[in-house]
């Protein structure tokens, strides 16, 4: 069978992608790049905001032509949104030959079989599931996502999550190390560490900390990322481990989701702006020039112009280097789905777009402030927009652009600012051809 995977949604998607590919590889089955190709098409999907499953749902309409031509095409939904409709899905959407949940994917083989024959779905979420023997098949660069844990416990009010991913779980350490290790050895030069409240990490004795420790020394791994932290498990045995663990790079995703207590509490963010604060000054008390990232959410059923002005203070205090910001979305099984909305989509499109000016306007002072010195860049390959030019992520997660210099990907490259926008930083290599790189790997 040819099977063609085409992913929504947050990084654990990209990688739950990866990790179906490896299942139906080792199944026998052959992945291909277009869905013409495809005996299967299966969409890794999203239900975080509403707009996210209204794109999937015109996506399955292309879908529905596609099956014209092809009868025996199976059109199959995986992942969140999947979880989240279940049988309601097979009902509305005729086109549909399966839907299998994030927790179903060790028997997507089989499942594909049953399918030809008639509609299945596979949507019961498994406590126990990690996954943590199977190994993903990676697509080729420098970054590896490695999925540290599953679902979440957390029950933010407004937030599907944890109905379409179920109870919070964690892999074991050993299977972790072995992953990177084989990620490593295959020429991956960064690791992401992935989970939804990715710091909660606990497997045995170990903790986050440990984790990052264990991260940080495996052979060939020149950088360890992560994402994302909930603010309440960022504790100082986390943030002395960030500090002194060389490879695990100076930035934080920490999100806020809004600066107003009221707020947060309606959200049950279990922390406090105060608390928010004090980790930020934690952080950056312990990591010089850590770079910090966060979420927002405007227009929470409550938010009043107060509580919007609050997030806009807060967002100046802590002075984010980016933000991810989002219009609230109301989300069937959540607790918030039952309060009343009381800002409206126009209200809440005004708040969004002042507060990403406010972003812009932060993040073009943030980089700035890099011109003239001299970054550290992991080389990713050429630049999507010019082919002369390389580009890669400083240890700050800050795009970097500058004129090709030979080095390959996976290459640390030394680069001198010289000039800066609002999201990308421009440099100029200062290994000269043929110069002794900061680190040089073969292959
Ligand atoms: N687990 C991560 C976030 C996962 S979802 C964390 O807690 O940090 C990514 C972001 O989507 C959230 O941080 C939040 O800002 C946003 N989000 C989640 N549910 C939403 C909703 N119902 N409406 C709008 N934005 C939402
Ligand atoms: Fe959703 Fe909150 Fe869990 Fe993040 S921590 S996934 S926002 S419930
Ligand atoms: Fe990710 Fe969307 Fe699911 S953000 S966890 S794919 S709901």
């Amino acid at each position: 069978m040819r099977v063609f995977l085409e992913t929504y949604g947050c990084q654990m998607n990209v990688a739950d992608s990866e990790l179906m590919a490896g299942v139906l590889q080792r199944a026998g089955m052959e992945l291909v790049e277009r869905p013409e190709d495809a005996d299967a098409v299966i969409l890794n999907t999203c239900a975080i905001r509403e707009n996210a499953e209204r794109r999937v749902l015109g996506r399955l309409g292309d879908y529905a032509h596609l099956k014209l031509a092809n009868p025996a095409l199976i059109v199959g939904v995986a992942g969140c949104m999947a979880q989240h409709l279940r049988g309601k899905l097979l009902e509305r959407k005729r086109v549909l030959d399966l839907v299998v949940g994030p927790d179903g994917y060790r028997a997507l083989p089989e499942l594909l079989r049953r399918a030809a024959g008639e509609p299945v779905a596979a949507v019961r979420l498994d406590r126990d599931e990690t996954y943590g023997d199977l190994e993903p098949r990676r697509e080729p660069g420098v970054r590896a996502w490695v999925t540290v844990q599953r679902g979440c416990d957390k029950f933010c009010t407004y937030c599907v999550v944890p109905f379409t991913r179920g109870r919070e779980r964690s892999l074991p350490l050993p299977d972790l190390v072995g992953q990177m290790e084989r990620a490593a050895a295959r020429g991956f030069r960064e690791v992401v560490l992935l989970g939804q409240t990715v710091n909660s990490w606990r497997h045995g004795e170990s903790d986050f900390a440990d984790l990052l420790r264990a991260a940080n020394d495996v052979d060939g791994i020149l950088r360890v990322r992560f994402t994302s932290p909930h603010p309440a498990d960022m504790t100082p045995r986390v943030i002395e481990a960030m500090a002194t663990c060389e490879r695990v790079m100076p930035h934080v995703h920490l999100p806020l989701q809004s600066g107003s207590d009221r707020v947060l509490e309606g959200m049950h963010r279990t922390y406090t702006r105060a608390q928010f604060m004090d980790v930020v000054a934690q952080l950056r008390a312990a990591i010089p020039g850590v770079a910090i990232s966060t979420d927002i959410i405007v227009g929470f059923p409550g938010e009043t112009e107060a509580d919007y002005q609050a997030t806009l203070e807060a967002y100046r205090e802590v002075h984010f280097d980016s933000g991810f910001l989002f219009k609230y979305s109301a989300r069937p099984d959540t607790r918030a789905f039952r309060l009343p909305e009381t800002v409206s989509e126009e209200e809440k499109g005004r708040r969004l777009t002042e507060l990403i000016d406010l972003q812009m306007a932060l993040s073009a002072e943030v980089n700035d402030r890099w011109l003239g010195r001299t970054v550290e860049v992991l080389v990713e390959g050429g630049s999507r927009r010019d082919g002369a030019q390389l580009h890669g992520k400083s240890r700050e997660f800050k795009t970097v652009v500058f004129a090709d210099d030979g080095s390959p990907a996976g290459r640390l490259a030394r680069v001198r600012v010289v000039g800066a926008t609002a999201i990308t930083l421009i440099g100029e290599s200062l290994d000269a051809p043929g110069a002794q790189p900061l680190v040089s790997i073969g292959g």
